[in-house]
């Protein structure tokens, strides 16, 4: 539970950035009977980038006559696989957080908090994964398919040698780009994160913390391993806490909680 404030803001960079993008590219064509031209020829798009829906009438410079011209590609498995994957990480990072500072002790009651959290937090880890590649392939594709020069190849009037056809400004990327780098983020914020979930597991005592209340003797038994993790935690989070602010924050989290650890006891 170290990411109670980076996991769902993360979360919300990644989908708003993918899902809140539009973008806009201008070509220009310039037909040799220049009445016919068109010099500021405007094509939009947006998420999720279904690109061969998106489309523009362009002159073919052949009289008034114009023809529709539509992109290519869909990319929207990859952007709507991203966009869910991080809605759902968001909405579980705080349900998470909810019941693990509300409802402590149901989190503590047969170990079924920590296995859970355990188990969907290598989910999400490999989703972030997959999805963020995926993501970032697709919208490497989608560069091309709305390059401006790409689709002057698409226009007709523009192979006819005479007819001048130029792009005049492409979209900006630095939107979606972001959205990868936070896709990426996530997965490492939440695969540091299963180190700290396990260790909420107690597996890695050989059990000792997983029934903490089933007797008298290994209650106290469970306490004392409790503050023994306390200290040997304390020596880890020093050594963690130099690689940065990330590393200070899961460290001061989980400080937290193992100080309010022994009061429910
Ligand atoms: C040029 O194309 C745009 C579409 O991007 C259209 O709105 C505009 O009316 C066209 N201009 C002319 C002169 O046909």
């Amino acid at each position: 539970m170290c990411m109670v404030i980076f996991a769902p803001l993360f979360a919300i960079f990644a989908f708003a950035t993918c899902g809140g993008y539009s973008g806009q590219l201008r070509v220009r064509v310039d037909c040799e009977n220049k009445p016919d031209s068109n010099l500021s020829i405007n094509i939009d798009f947006a998420y999720p980038f279904r690109l061969n829906q998106v489309y523009v009438d362009v002159p073919t410079c052949k009289g008034r006559s114009q023809e529709r011209l539509f992109l290519v590609g869909d990319f929207s498995s990859s952007a709507e696989f991203f966009v869910t994957i991080a809605v759902f990480a968001f909405l579980y990072s705080l349900l998470a957080t909810v019941v693990y500072i509300f409802f402590q002790n149901m989190y503590r009651e047969n170990n079924r908090g920590p296995f859970i959290d355990f188990i969907v937090t290598v989910v999400f880890s490999f989703m972030w994964l997959v999805s963020s590649s995926a993501w970032a392939k697709g919208l490497s594709d989608v560069k091309v398919a709305t390059d401006p020069e790409e689709v002057i190849l698409l226009i007709s009037a523009c192979k006819v040698q005479t007819n001048k056809c130029s792009s005049v400004y492409g979209p900006i990327w630095s939107g979606l780009n972001t959205s990868v780098v936070f896709g990426y983020l996530n997965f490492v914020l939440w695969a540091g994160n299963i180190w700290f979930v396990f260790k909420e597991t107690g597996w890695h005592k050989g059990g000792a913390a997983r029934y903490p209340t089933s007797a008298p003797e290994k209650q106290a038994a469970a306490f004392n391993q409790q503050s023994y993790n306390q200290g040997t935690f304390d020596q880890s989070g020093g050594g963690f806490s130099g690689s940065g602010d990330l590393g200070q924050t899961e460290y001061s989290q989980v400080g937290t909680y193992t100080s309010s650890g022994p009061t429910s006891y």
